[in-house]
């Protein structure tokens, strides 16, 4: 029984002209990849963590294919929430379970247990933008009013994760993997909120994704940090091959 995830799939079978494959080659037939990794990599009995930005599709009845693709993977898939699931009512997600029970679960502001570990979500949030650059391509300032604006999102996002890890401490676990949408820091940042309440929880791993595109791989945390490990699980960072998250 293995944990595995990846991000940023952007399936968009009923909407054709959201294809990814002007934003390069590794983009080409990402679907067909990501299936055959998936069969060579995870079994029935693993667990796929899928972290976000899903589906191109604004609606449900638009996405209907993409859950099909979905579905059709191996091992139980657990969704996070991304900034581009419009799908997804943020305050609904208990009907998203009671629509797929048994085959997928949709996790945000929330936890699901996987063995003596509480998996815990939420999308996240921070500010990407717009900066001002100097000639040599350093930030020199940014949009105040969108800082601003970023700075109250990040607000909520950080809420519904505390209430995440509440809820699984509540419940009396003691081990946790966060998972974030977004990532936990921005390009000016060295930590967050939401790293500090990692710390805090003592968390194992924080996966994200998010970012990508290879101007984007480099934009937060990897690796270890306060001995803390950092995973960037993008799609097209990974090359469609689910990231092994625990044995
Ligand atoms: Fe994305
Ligand atoms: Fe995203």
């Amino acid at each position: 029984m293995s944990l595995y995830a990846i991000g940023d799939l952007h399936l968009s079978y009923q909407v054709p002209n959201k294809k990814m494959d002007k934003f390069g080659k590794v983009w080409h037939d990402h679907e067909e990849k990501f299936v055959e990794n998936c069969r060579k990599m995870v079994s029935d009995e693993d667990t796929l963590v899928l972290v976000g930005d899903h589906t191109w599709g604004r609606k449900m009845s638009e996405c209907e294919e993409d859950f099909k693709y979905i579905m059709s993977l191996p091992g139980k898939k657990i969704l996070t929430r991304g900034n581009h699931d419009m799908f997804w009512d943020s305050h609904k997600t208990d009907k998203l379970n009671e629509q797929f029970a048994g085959k997928l679960q949709f996790l945000q502001g929330n936890y699901i247990p996987y063995g003596d570990y509480a998996l815990v979500a939420t999308k996240g949030y921070t500010f990407e933008g717009p900066f001002y650059l100097d000639s040599r391509g350093r930030i020199i300032d940014w949009d105040e009013k969108e800082a601003a604006k970023a700075e109250k999102l990040v607000e909520r996002e950080y809420k519904r994760l505390v209430e995440a890890f509440e809820k699984a401490a509540e419940a009396g676990y003691k081990k946790y993997i966060m998972f974030l949408h977004y990532p936990p820091t921005n390009v000016l940042q060295k930590e967050s909120c939401f790293t500090r309440l990692a710390e805090q929880y003592k968390v194992d791993q924080v996966i994200y994704a998010h970012c990508h595109g290879e101007a984007r791989y480099d934009d937060s945390i990897k690796g270890d940090f306060h001995g803390i490990k950092y995973s960037l699980v993008s799609g097209d960072y990974l090359k469609w091959k689910p990231q092994l998250i625990i044995q």
